[in-house]
């Protein structure tokens, strides 16, 4: 039977259909494309030399979303059709409420009406907001600080009200750090619309030419070289860690919640010298403002996921550097 996946067309989405369909399992897709191209469904198919239905739809559309179930029998789902970008979420905060909450109560609804109630859900560290103390552990407290930070708290308490209606429901909630890389083939990567919010992105595109020097969102925060430090993981690791949460949830009921996270921080300049060093490409920079909302630090106690899925990141940041570039240095345009 198969595991429908949400976004599957997006950047984690995408790696994570390749790791399903090289682990033998059989997935139908849906995504909107709001945020990806038709295209990256042909290059998973290359890569994994295997086909899987797919289905060009909006999770908003109720009947979309009763067809897909009605013609498959899906056994779970993964979740990971949403909006993501921060700034955005602050500008049209309603667009990310209706998007994401919405999106998620109709796929629930649909999932219920089929008897499917086994999920895996796209948190995000951002729920954490600012952290009392790093590395950050499952049960510190949730302080969200922005509509996109909201959303994924606010989802996150559904999942736990629609367990605790029904105990049938296994749901898993990972909250991912931040993810970088792409697949080593690099046929799939990240592939932004317009300027990249994000730090692995902006540099790539500054190292193949399309912008002209690195902004350092400011050098006074307290950590050891005053630029922020986060927790940056291999986009293949997450996806692996999907593998791992689609097992724990068809293992039983239940609502389990893990950090997808290295356990180590680094500072974005440690980013521009590791990548400067591996790829041998030059990073110029310039050190600007800091960023409203950005925090000092930020990065997982990943243990959790370890103890009891068995699972923790393998990649380090040389790999995810070398990746991405060579994502980015083969697909100047992205998916274009
Ligand atoms: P992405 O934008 O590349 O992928 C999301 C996909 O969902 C896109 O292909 C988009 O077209 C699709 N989509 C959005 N709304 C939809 C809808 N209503 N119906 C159907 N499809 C829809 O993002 P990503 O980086 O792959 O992130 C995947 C998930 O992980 C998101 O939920 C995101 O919030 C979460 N997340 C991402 C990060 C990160 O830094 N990338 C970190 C933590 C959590
Ligand atoms: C990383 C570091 C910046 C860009 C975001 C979301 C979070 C999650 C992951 C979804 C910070 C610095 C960045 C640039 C810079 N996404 N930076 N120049 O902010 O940790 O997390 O993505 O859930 O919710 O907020 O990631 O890559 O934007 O920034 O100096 O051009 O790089 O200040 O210290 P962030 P990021």
């Amino acid at each position: 039977m198969p595991v429908l996946v949400t976004g599957g067309a997006g950047y984690i989405g995408s790696h994570t259909c390749v790791e399903l369909l090289n682990a033998g399992y059989d997935i139908v897709v849906v995504d909107n494309f709001s945020n990806s191209k038709p295209e990256v469904l042909n290059r998973i198919k290359e890569i994994a030399g295997r086909d899987f239905k797919f289905y060009a739809a909006d999770l908003l559309d109720r009947n979309g979303l009763e067809r897909i179930f009605s013609e498959n029998c899906i056994e779970a789902v993964i979740h990971f059709a949403g909006l993501k970008a921060v700034g955005e979420s602050v500008s049209i905060p309603l667009k990310y409420y209706y998007n994401n909450i919405t999106g998620t109560i109709e796929l629930c609804e649909a999932m219920a009406r089929h008897g499917v109630k086994k999920i895996v859900f796209s948190s995000s560290a951002t729920v954490y907001g600012n952290p009392k103390s790093v590395p950050i552990k499952e049960d510190f407290p949730l302080g969200p600080t922005n509509p996109y930070g909201r959303t994924k708290y606010m989802i996150e308490e559904i999942l736990k009200d629609l367990y605790v209606s029904d105990n049938e429901w296994g749901v898993v909630l990972l909250r991912y750090f931040n993810p970088i890389g792409a697949h080593e083939s690099g046929r799939i990567g990240e592939d932004p619309n317009g300027i990249p919010n994000n730090l692995m992105p902006y540099i790539t595109q500054v190292a193949v030419g399309k912008m002209d020097k690195l902004n350092v969102f400011g050098n006074d925060y307290n950590t050891h070289d005053g630029t922020g430090v986060r927790d940056y993981i291999h986009v293949i690791d997450l996806a692996k860690g999907h593998l791992k949460a689609l097992e724990k949830v068809m293992r039983g009921s239940g609502v389990d919640i893990y950090n997808l996270g290295t356990g180590t921080g680094y500072s974005v300049l440690d980013v521009v010298k590791t990548f400067e060093k591996v790829t041998g490409q030059v990073i110029p920079y310039v050190i600007t403002d800091r960023r409203p909302g950005d925090i000092d630090m930020c990065y997982a106690d990943p243990s959790k996921a370890f103890d009891e899925l068995g699972w923790k990141a393998e990649k380090d940041l040389e790999d995810m550097c070398r990746d991405s570039w060579n994502w980015q240095k083969n697909n100047p345009n992205g998916y274009e």
